[in-house]
């Protein structure tokens, strides 16, 4: 079985990248999954991808059985995540990770809450702001928090994005407006814990029970908003990140069950796939707000993800074997029907294949009757 590791490789592409830190890292996650995935009869091997030709490129040069879909953006641009499941859909090849809607719908972070809101699960109420003069009619309750609208993490967020006035606010909007070109989001500040929810696992069937984390906030928020800012995640020397460890929840059982609840029906809502990672900050109101879903989120060993599933007793190896089972189960059904051999089938079945799902099946030679008659 030959498993492809995809990753974005785009951190030096632009000369001046907001987020270049954050698009540095995933290449070492590349590396650490297919170091514990390269054993025995499972090969694995890394491709990095900078621009959509690179895609079609590798794949049509080394046929993987699965990708582990890794890219966070293309060229640069973070809209391009959602670019590769679409055309991994298209070529008809299984990977781990979500579908290019919920990329998308965890991208375009208002739209992602108005599925939120549609299906009844908790988000923190807000306004898109596009241009200036839309604050004039903006109507939400200081204090408030503003973000890019189409970013990821925490590129654009610092202390100044939490506001209290409206000289602050106008500030903060005209910093994302003009900084990074695109709508501004701006949403009640809840200002309670900050805690994170792993999910493991595919919708119906059982999901893993990993341990919820929370940020502990130290002397360095004295004062200042408790955010995970862009520093507080990416610039491990500052005072702000060592002083925002991720640390075991300590809320009772029942509360994290409650948590767990909501979590996972953020991640259904968005129809989010195989793992991610679903953040909640607890109001004053004891409602637990969904403000991020990470369909995507850091698989590095280090990081959150794997250290919650070291909790559970599942070791790094023991969790990219997961990630590689969940997918083969989604996409060719249960390990027992799956077709094994040189020849194992490189494409989901149709019924998989989200694009194709529901359209019935292809008629034989369908694609080649369409080119003769071109
Ligand atoms: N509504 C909010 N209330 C309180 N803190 C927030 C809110 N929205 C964002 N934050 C803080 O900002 C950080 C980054 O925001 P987030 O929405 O997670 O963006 P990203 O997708 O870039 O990670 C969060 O981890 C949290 O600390
Ligand atoms: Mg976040």
């Amino acid at each position: 079985m030959h498993i492809a590791i995809l990753h974005n490789l785009d951190a030096d592409y632009l000369e001046e990248d907001p987020g270049r830190e954050a698009r540095e890292d995933v290449k070492k996650v590349a590396v650490a999954l297919a170091n514990a995935l390269d054993r025995g009869t499972m090969r694995a091997s890394v491709l990095p991808v900078s621009e959509p030709a690179d895609l079609l490129a590798a794949l049509e040069h080394s046929h993987p059985d699965l990708v582990i879909n890794l890219c966070e953006s293309l060229a640069a641009d973070s809209r391009g995540e959602m670019a590769i499941p679409l055309m991994l859909d298209l070529l008809g090849v299984p990977y781990s990770g979500s579908p290019a809607l919920a990329l998308c719908l965890a991208l375009h972070k208002h739209k992602a809450k108005e599925v939120l809101f549609a299906r009844g699960v908790p988000t923190p109420t807000f306004a898109v702001v596009e241009r200036m003069d839309d604050l004039a009619g903006l109507d939400l309750p200081f204090p408030l928090i503003v973000k890019p609208s189409r970013e990821d993490a925490s590129v654009g967020v610092d202390f100044d994005s939490v506001v209290s006035t409206r000289a602050q606010l106008e500030r903060a909007t005209r910093a994302v407006l003009t900084r990074f070109r695109q709508p501004a989001l701006v949403e009640r500040y809840i200002d309670g814990p900050e805690i994170y929810v792993p999910l493991l696992g595919n919708r119906g069937a059982v999901r893993a029970h990993l341990p919820l984390t929370e940020i502990r906030f130290g002397p360095a928020f004295a004062g200042r908003p408790r955010i995970v800012s862009y520093r507080a995640k990416w610039e491990a020397d500052s005072a702000e990140c060592k002083d925002s460890p991720a640390v075991p929840c300590t809320l009772g059982a029942r509360d994290q069950e409650r948590l767990r609840a909501v979590a996972t029906a953020a991640f259904d809502a968005l129809e989010c796939q195989d793992y991610g990672r679903v953040d909640l900050r607890l109001g004053a109101d004891g409602a637990a707000y969904v403000i991020d879903v990470n369909p995507n989120c850091d698989l590095h060993p280090e990081a959150g993800f794997a250290r919650a599933a070291a909790e559970a007793g599942i070791t790094y190896r023991a969790l990219a074997v997961r990630l590689v089972e969940i997918a083969l189960e989604r996409s060719y059904g249960n390990t027992p029907t799956r077709r094994t051999g040189p020849a194992a089938a490189r494409r989901a079945a149709v019924a998989n294949r989200n694009l194709l799902a529901g359209r019935g099946h292809l008629r034989a030679g369908a694609h080649r009757s369409r080119a003769s008659a071109e």
